[in-house]
């Protein structure tokens, strides 16, 4: 399917808010053992209740662009293993442009084991080592209207391949996760002041930046990205514009598992951004995303465009 030169799908109808997106990052499958009875101890064996498979990492963000109705390619590599095809699987069966796809002779399993009990959730997670495919090449490839980076990359490869980001005319949506650099990293500043949209935590937030307050967090963020937008769990979010800050509370829900919340608020925040819309109506398709995806295990219950509306009308008024 063509693309206007702003990357939108299908240019005879404007109205319709459909993007190509490109997501780039590794997939995981959470092994994801739930109801244990305790935390578990070095030396002791603990049977858990329940057991998934499910696909994550950089599945999720793919997937949960896609449902909201956008053309959504995802650069990452797959191998011959089982895990590989578990998320090949369901890649495909949510519609996801296979053309960033490369496919490996070898396995290439990346793993983690989620061991959930009332009090606490371990993780441990296995990656196959594999060489990196550039940043650069992908964005060349793909020519996308936005790119969502899952987590806080830098490095000097990392920052050459956002200026070509900005050549082609595509945004750059960044998340931050557990990644450990702060602000005083080699080329993290940088990096941000090439990012259109970066959505860290707050703990994420606090721990780059190094202050002890959120706010003071966010100022120093806002001094380097066009636009922050802070997760704040069940406190709801916060995101700053050109001076504007929103605030925003989370829609009440009755959680079963959070795993997948940060990456469908990223992607209803980054839905309602490409429909030009206000900075306070982002956060609300954001926080609406968030809370849907805390009601089932991992990323399945990420939001369909047609439910966005019944979810949309639970946010608290801002
Ligand atoms: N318990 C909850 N109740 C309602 N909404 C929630 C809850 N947890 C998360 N959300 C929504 O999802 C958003 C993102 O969740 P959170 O702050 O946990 O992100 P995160 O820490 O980046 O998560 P992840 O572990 O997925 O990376 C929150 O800002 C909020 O809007
Ligand atoms: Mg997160």
């Amino acid at each position: 399917m063509g693309t206007d030169p702003a990357g939108r799908v299908d240019p005879a109808t404007p109205a319709h808010n459909r993007y190509r997106v490109l997501v780039v990052g590794a997939y995981y499958a959470d092994l994801v053992f739930h109801g244990l009875s305790r935390p578990v101890q070095p030396g002791t064996e603990v049977f858990a209740r329940g057991f998934e498979m499910l696909p994550g990492g950089a599945f999720t963000p793919a997937m949960a662009m896609r449902r909201l109705g956008h053309d959504v390619v995802w650069s990452t590599d797959f191998g011959t293993d089982l895990f590989s095809a578990q998320v090949l699987a369901a890649a495909r069966a949510e519609g996801l442009d296979e053309s960033g796809f490369r496919f490996h002779a070898a396995p290439v399993r990346s793993v983690t084991a989620a061991l959930s009990s009332p009090v606490d959730r371990a993780m441990v997670s296995y990656q196959d080592p594999v060489v990196a495919y550039p940043l650069s090449i992908v964005l060349r490839e793909h020519r996308a209207r936005v790119v969502v980076l899952p987590l806080l990359q830098h490095g000097a490869d990392v920052l050459t391949a956002l200026e070509v980001a900005h050549e082609l005319g595509t945004q750059v949506f960044m998340d931050c996760q557990d990644v450990p650099c702060t602000l005083e990293t080699p080329t993290v500043r940088e990096i941000l002041r090439q990012v259109d949209i970066f959505a860290p935590n707050a703990d994420e937030a606090l721990r780059l930046t190094g202050v002890p307050s959120l706010d003071a967090a966010i100022d120093i963020l806002a001094g380097l990205v066009d636009m922050v937008v802070v997760k704040r769990g069940s406190g709801g979010a916060i995101a700053v514009r050109d001076g504007l800050r929103c605030e925003i509370g989370a829609v009440p829900v009755e959680v079963v598992d959070t795993t997948a919340a940060g990456d469908c608020f990223n992607a209803g925040f980054l839905h309602a951004h490409l429909a030009g819309q206000s900075l306070s109506d982002c956060l609300a398709t954001a926080v609406a995303c968030g809370a849907a995806a805390t009601t089932a295990l991992g990323s399945s219950a990420a939001l369909d465009l047609a439910e966005l509306p019944q979810w949309l009308a639970r946010v608290p008024t801002v």
